[in-house]
């Protein structure tokens, strides 16, 4: 049987290799190319597909792929939001995902610049730079006074929860789909609002739908305590970026942890030092002292990127031997 990997990155290939050696009955063909309907016939022969790329999983693309008999498809990432599902469901697809290569790896990002965020390390790095090693402005808000919420708590919002903990924080939740655990423990707010009336810091952990886009808007916003700090280390659709600039604009919103943008495909994990910058709004968000711009890195360390490659390929492993995948996606919905 044969495997084959589209747009393997540098980082990624000797877990690959690694993955290969321990397989040595699966032939295992690979590119560092973006699966599309162009490169798809790089897969010719193969009995599945490993995938990652943000760019969007077309009809078109899953066509060819399936014009070549290749229906079984596992991808090296969690959110399956750029994927067209109802054709993957019509031409018989079966897919994988890698819900939990390291739910750490994201919830520590998100706490890491939530401190650095309340601590206002952008400014009195860039102070201390200059020569200027005043204390004042730049004082503190300790995260063992603030109340966190916490909107989603599947594994990486209860990661996240669990270090904002471990630094003192009173934190709160909203899930509609209730985690029993925290549920007797008392971690639940009843509702969205009551989570924006309370919190004073605010981390989404929450996958990408159709109803939750720009959850984060003008008159949610309104909702928030002032001084409020936003963070969204996981799908940049559910927040209005205007909404937020012009929040940041009045200083309602004290912060802003950015690690996905709504704009993000085709200008993060590309290199725009010699080339014109292509979003102005963007870089706006990235030059303000209060915003925290990261490019999707959340998840990038080295125990996620290798739990990424190595359950992929298991995934596909099973998919192509006709076994029950370990973590199917669902796509009898779409
Ligand atoms: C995901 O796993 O869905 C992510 O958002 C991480 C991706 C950039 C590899």
């Amino acid at each position: 049987k044969r495997i084959f990997a589209f747009s393997i990155r540098k980082d990624e290939e000797p877990y690959v290799k690694e993955w290969a050696k321990a397989h040595p009955h699966i032939e295992v063909g690979y590119t560092d190319e973006l699966l599309s309907p162009e490169t798809a016939k790089y897969a010719k022969g193969a009995d599945g597909v490993v995938v990652y790329q943000q760019l969007s999983y077309t009809a078109d693309t899953l066509q060819a792929l399936a014009d070549q008999g290749i229906t079984k498809m596992s991808l090296r990432n969690v959110g399956v939001d750029n994927i067209d599902l109802a054709k993957a469901k019509e031409l018989g697809f079966e897919i994988t995902n890698v819900p939990v290569y390291s739910p750490n790896a994201i919830a520590e990002h998100a706490a890491i610049q939530t401190a650095r965020i309340l601590r206002q390390t952008k400014v009195l790095d860039a102070k201390i730079e200059s020569g200027d090693l005043r204390w004042a402005p730049t004082i503190g808000r300790e995260v063992r006074d603030q109340t966190v919420g916490v909107i989603g708590t599947g594994h990486i919002g209860r990661v996240f929860m669990q270090i904002m903990e471990g630094f003192g924080a009173k934190v709160i939740a909203f899930d509609p789909f209730k985690n029993p655990e925290l549920e007797k423990q008392g971690y639940y707010v009843d509702s969205l609002d009551d989570l924006y009336a309370q919190a004073d810091v605010i981390s989404l952990h929450v996958p990408a739908t159709k109803e939750n886009t720009h959850m984060i808007n003008r008159n949610t916003i309104a909702k928030m305590k002032d001084d409020v700090v936003l963070v969204n280390c996981s799908r940049g659709a559910l927040v209005d970026t205007d909404a937020v600039i012009a929040a940041l604009d009045s200083g309602k919103v004290f912060g802003f942890v950015m690690d996905t943008y709504e704009d993000e495909v085709g200008i993060f994990n590309d290199d725009w030092q010699h080339k014109a910058f292509p979003d102005e709004r963007l870089a706006n968000l990235i030059h303000r002292s209060n915003v925290l711009v990261t490019p999707h890195t959340a998840f990038y360390t080295t125990h996620a990127v290798r739990n990424m490659v190595l359950k992929a390929f298991d995934n596909n492993c099973e998919l192509i031997n006709g076994k029950p995948a370990d973590t199917p996606v669902d796509i009898s919905q779409a």
